[in-house]
């Protein structure tokens, strides 16, 4: 089985195991750890598979509760956090509980934020339901909800105990979801592996191929790995992980969640990546390279009119990556090169820039 250990704040374990629940993986890490265990999950991928989690949990002996809700970015919410937490408050769970996020991106980030927070602090096991949270989500330790003022702009970190990736839950998932997941592993060769990015031009990623997709999954959070072991709150080098982010979250949010994440951050990709070409640093033809690779799955190349026609510099000052309301943004040099000077990693984009940019594709 491939494994890797992440040292960021605490010590944790993301296993590879295809056909988790067919294996006793999960009934020997969790034997004697709680009194009680929590599966909170979004309503789709409840009903596929959160019964099955429960059987499984339930031989330990101890009572195992589910919890969920609607799927999407309009339920991550502090609403939904209240009402996971009272389901756990009437439950009369303690500090020894364990929580298990299964689910995507949404699920992770809203259940690791409730096991921040509840009771101080319980363990989160994450089990990633979709191939962003399996490359991203689930690695690193952000947690949040969605606020009318912004994204993810209530959360806490905190490191999940284990996280189990199992491609198998990908046979579900509808290969547009999939593709959205694509963003986040195309974004991490990007940032820092021109190699694995060749890879990716060289291939389309499947389900025809697990083992290969495995494989490629294991070297994104690897990326991903490296960079929070450094930098686990985000002071410096994490920023590069940023990337496409900073636009991403402004078009997230404009397009009131129309645009899914990945989507978004694909487009924000391109716009960064025109602020690289304006500024001097990315050429022609590495862009044309990204945009082929994005192609391929099928994600969006322009931004929709309605996107352009909003002003964005409102939604810019509100997010958490803006230093006194100026906008930075990671630079690429070149595809795996992001540009690095007098150790910051991300740069002053000018409110021109910023506009010339909105209306660029
Ligand atoms: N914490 C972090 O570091 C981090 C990093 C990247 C993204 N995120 C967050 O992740 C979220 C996006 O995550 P996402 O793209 O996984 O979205 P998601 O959680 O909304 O899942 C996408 C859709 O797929 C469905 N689904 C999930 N797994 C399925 C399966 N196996 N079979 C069938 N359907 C399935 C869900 O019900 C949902 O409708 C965003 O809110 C983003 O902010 C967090």
């Amino acid at each position: 089985m491939l494994s890797l250990t992440v040292h960021a704040q605490t010590r944790y374990e993301i296993k590879f195991i295809q056909d988790l629940f067919n294996s006793d993986l999960l009934i020997e890490d969790c034997k004697n750890k709680a009194s009680q265990f929590v599966i909170i999950s979004d309503d789709t991928v409840s009903a596929l598979y959160a019964q099955r989690l429960k059987n499984i949990l339930e031989q330990l002996g101890s009572p195992v509760h589910v919890a969920t809700f609607p799927p999407g970015e309009h339920y991550k919410t502090r609403e939904t956090k209240a009402k996971l937490e009272e389901v756990m408050l009437n439950a009369r769970c303690t500090r020894d509980t364990y929580v298990i996020a299964l689910g995507g991106g949404i699920v992770t980030d809203v259940a690791g934020f409730v096991a921040a927070t509840y009771c101080r602090g319980v363990p989160v096991i994450y089990i990633p339901t979709t191939l962003l949270a399996m490359v991203d989500a689930s690695i690193g330790g952000k947690t949040g909800v969605n606020v009318p003022q912004g994204k993810n702009l209530i959360g806490a970190f905190k490191q999940p105990h284990c996280v189990y990736i199992d491609v198998d839950f990908l046979t579900t998932l509808p290969t547009v979801e999939f593709n959205n997941g694509m963003v986040e592993l195309i974004k991490h060769a990007l940032i820092r592996d021109a190699d694995l990015f060749a890879e990716l031009e060289r291939q389309t990623l499947s389900l025809q191929d697990k083992n290969q997709l495995e494989h490629m999954i294991y070297r994104s959070c690897e990326i991903k790995r490296d960079i929070v072991e450094i930098d686990p709150e985000e002071k410096n080098m994490r920023q590069l992980l940023n990337f496409g982010h900073t636009v991403g979250h402004v078009i997230e949010s404009v397009s009131h969640y129309d645009i899914r994440h990945g989507e978004a951050v694909a487009l924000g990709m391109l716009i960064e990546c025109y602020f690289s070409q304006q500024l001097g640093y990315l050429v022609p033809k590495a862009l044309a390279r990204i945009k082929a690779v994005l192609a391929t799955y099928h994600l969006p190349l322009a931004l929709p009119d309605t996107i352009k026609q909003v002003s964005w510099l409102d939604y810019f000052k509100m997010d958490k990556k803006s230093l006194n309301s100026q906008v930075y943004s990671v630079i690429l040099e070149d595809i795996g090169r992001p540009y690095i000077a007098g150790g910051k990693y991300a740069h002053l984009i000018t409110p021109d820039l910023l506009a010339e940019a909105q209306n660029y594709s």
